[in-house]
């Protein structure tokens, strides 16, 4: 080509260029800042367009705006996993054959782990799932407060203290996000239980709500910058949360939240409440169970025609609207219109990795005489598992967390694998009723004789392993639903008095999402509490009851001796479950640890609490200075040793506790947490730093934080019950 039509061709390609570049629309174009993005977008849409936006189209889908090019945003359970894909108008499952997912261990085991960087690791890899299969939205972390044993739903949260949660929740958020799907923060506020969820009004003090029921959604907020925040189905103070100044002034005015703000499904019950309190998407109405199907349903919703109508009518602004629709678009632009999100990856070696190492570090060893556990390989050539827990498919079922997975190693298997075929053998031990959806009463005569069987074997073995706890039925660890006591189901408890009676050397592990009665604990010489570990739970198990893993987890919540123990049951009826139309929460602050060490009533195991297969020392604390600026920061530091013979990780934990508060305040709260990795025999500085503002309590009177100039003692432990130093400092 010669030089002449060379210089032609460059002008004509510049020339395109430049035309195109103009012919791109503003909201199309990525490389304009987000806010103009939305303003040339909401500018471009009908009323009608903007109507259809902020509400659902199908059971887990919002319309987007086809004629724009604004995709369709589809969101997916659930914490722990990639849900299998759901019909598109009814709860029934698609049936898909490419929907097979990792799952992950349940949130409580995360919690347990202690170990934020790992929760990191978790959400990245959620997310990326939830990415491959599509999904703008996943709908985790859920961070309601364990306040009863009795929640269905407990094993889907991270337990009883709202810093732990806190601080938790953020990176499991933020490696969700990485993936260009937004993370979903549920249930706000105040679902701490299941039994009349729909309705039941919580009564309790604005200093709770601050204090402990709060800062998990505000740290995931503030710091987690989550997209996306589901309300909850109860009321607070008479109106329904999900259209509630809890999120129109605290949540957006107050905290800044700049995502979506979406109802849970079902939980709209008003157009004007949910126009003005800030509900941005309404999915799920009307989709319960009786409903679903109905024609022209979704043009029902309460944010659809009728809204429609009373704007056309002047009753309500349009502008009122264009906010919805306004953080609907910010989340296209931060999801699906993102050119530059990664492509996610699904059922990928990593990601089983991440599960297995979660659960790993989230196992609790709550006790361990005689050096029970570890039981080590070729030591037993009689090993006999008993209990259903251990070939029981955990994943599936649970309400909306359900997952289908491509692998779930059962206990069973795992331990089969470590210590080979020829040394395990295997008996159920009792039933658990028909199906999960019929009462968990089991017929007797066939537990009898399972229990019966069970006994005549644990007489032969040389060691016995009972792998029971709850299950994900209907009325154990299940959504929609509370568990009808605080004992073990299924005749678990007589089973486990008969076994140990014929064979001393038998350990126990529970795998349950919530603290459970164990009237047989002095009877046994070990105890291990397990969580719903996911795809990867036997291979986890088995590395822990070898020995191969060293445990490290520590409890998220307190478990009782006897529910009356626990706070929310010590005030009866009208504490939990409430009278039908309310439920009053009587123990205000002192939730789990708090009411412990305030009332001087000792729990079975502490929140906190988790024993190694090795031993750790803890050095004296000291402090850089003896009294501190209110906006200045405690430094502590101390030495760790591993004074064992195995390598180890330690959970540290430091509470504070106010000397002479001009309100009442708990005797000590969680205000840091490192864990320690040490080989055998190692020692560490460990370093802790806290906020003087993190000492601050909400004076409800005046509706702010405040940090009093007082006498705090910190606390450094080994669980709220295990303090193995303090020291004495004064905020000036
Ligand atoms: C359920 C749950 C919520 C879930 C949603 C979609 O009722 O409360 O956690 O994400 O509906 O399944």
């Amino acid at each position: 080509m010669n030089k002449k039509n060379i210089v032609f061709v460059l002008f004509l390609i510049i020339g395109l260029s430049i035309v195109a570049a103009q012919s791109l629309p503003v909201y199309l174009d990525d490389s304009k800042p987000m806010d103009e993005r939305i303003k040339d977008a909401l500018s471009r849409m009908t009323l009608e367009e903007k109507s259809a936006i902020v509400r659902a189209q199908s059971k887990f889908s919002t319309p987007g705006c086809p004629r724009l090019g604004i995709p369709e945003l589809w969101l997916s359970d659930g914490p722990h996993g990639v849900r299998m894909e759901i019909e598109w108008d009814s709860w029934k499952h698609a049936m898909w054959t490419n929907d097979s997912c990792v799952a992950f261990p349940a949130l409580t085991c995360l919690a347990a782990t202690f170990n934020p960087s790992l929760s990191y690791e978790y959400g990245k890899a959620l997310g990326a799932e939830a990415r491959f299969r599509k999904k703008d939205v996943i709908l985790g972390p859920g961070v309601n407060i364990y306040r009863t044993p009795l929640n269905g739903r407990n094993f889907e949260y991270m337990g009883e203290d709202p810093y732990l949660a806190s601080v938790m929740a953020v990176p499991y958020i933020q490696g969700v996000q990485t993936n260009g799907v937004a993370a979903c923060l549920k249930h706000f506020a105040l679902n701490n239980q299941e039994k009349w969820r729909g309705h039941i009004n919580v009564e309790v003090s604005d200093r709770a709500l601050h204090e402990i029921y709060l800062p998990a959604f505000k740290a995931g907020v503030q710091e987690g910058k989550v997209w996306t925040v589901m309300g909850a189905y109860n009321r607070f103070r008479g109106q329904f949360t999900t259209h509630h100044e809890l999120l129109s002034k605290i949540l957006k005015e107050d905290w800044g939240f700049d995502g979506v703000f979406m109802s849970d499904w079902g939980s709209t019950h008003d157009t004007r409440e949910a126009a003005l309190f800030g509900l941005d998407m309404e999915m799920g109405t009307r989709t319960d169970g009786l409903h679903y199907s109905e024609k022209n349903a979704y043009a029902n919703y309460y944010l659809a025609q009728p809204y429609l109508d009373m704007i056309l009518s002047g009753e309500l602004s349009e502008s009122s609207l264009d906010e919805k629709v306004r953080r609907i678009l910010k989340l296209n632009f931060r999801t699906n219109m993102d050119r530059n999100r990664p492509y996610g990856s699904f059922v990928t070696d990593e990601h089983y990795d991440v599960a297995r190492r979660v659960a790993e570090e989230g196992v609790v060893l709550l006790k361990n005489s005689q050096s029970f556990f570890p039981v080590p390989k070729g030591k037993y050539k009689k090993i006999l598992i008993v209990g259903d827990n251990a070939d029981r498919s955990l994943t599936v079922a649970g309400g909306s967390s359900e997952l289908k997975v491509k692998k779930e190693v059962s206990p069973l298997q795992g331990l089969i694998a470590k210590y080979g075929a020829e040394n395990i053998t295997f008996t159920r031990g009792y039933t658990t009723g028909k199906s999960r959806f019929h009462p968990n009463v089991p017929d007797t005569n066939k537990s009898d004789s399972l229990r019966q069987q069970a006994v005549a074997l644990a007489k032969q073995a040389d060691v016995v392993l009972f792998i029971g706890g709850l299950n994900k039925n209907y009325g154990q660890d299940s959504e929609s639903n509370d568990r009808r006591g605080y004992n073990l189901s299924f005749g678990q408890d007589r089973l486990i008095e008969e076994l140990i009676k014929v064979n001393k050397n038998t350990g126990i592990i529970i795998i349950s999402g919530n603290g459970i009665a164990m009237p047989w604990v002095n009877d046994v010489p070990a105890i291990m509490q397990s969580w719903y570990l996911g795809s990867e739970a036997g291979a986890a198990l088995a590395n822990i009851i070898s020995g191969d893993v060293n445990p490290s987890g520590k409890l998220p919540f307190s478990i009782q001796k006897q529910l009356e123990d626990n706070p929310a049951h010590y005030f009866g009826k009208l504490a939990y479950p409430g009278d039908s139309v309310d439920v009053h929460y009587k123990e205000d602050l002192l939730i789990g640890y708090r009411w412990h060490d305030t009332k001087q009533i000792e729990p079975q195991f502490a929140f906190g609490h988790g024993l190694s297969y090795t031993n750790f020392q803890y050095g004296k604390i000291t402090s850089d200075k003896k009294s501190y600026q209110k906006n200045e920061t405690v430094k502590l530091s101390f030495l760790l040793t591993n004074t064992g013979k195995i390598d180890g990780a330690e959970v540290v934990q430091v509470y504070a506790g106010q000397a002479k508060p001009s309100l009442p305040r708990p005797v000590k709260e969680l205000k840091s947490f490192k864990k320690v990795f040490l080989k055998a025999g190692e020692s560490k500085k460990v370093e802790i730093e806290i906020p003087v503002k993190e000492l601050a309590f909400y004076n409800d009177s005046k509706q702010v934080w405040v940090v009093e100039s007082d006498q705090f003692t910190f606390y450094c432990a080994s669980s709220s019950a295990d303090i193995r130093n303090k020291i004495m400092l004064h905020v000036k």
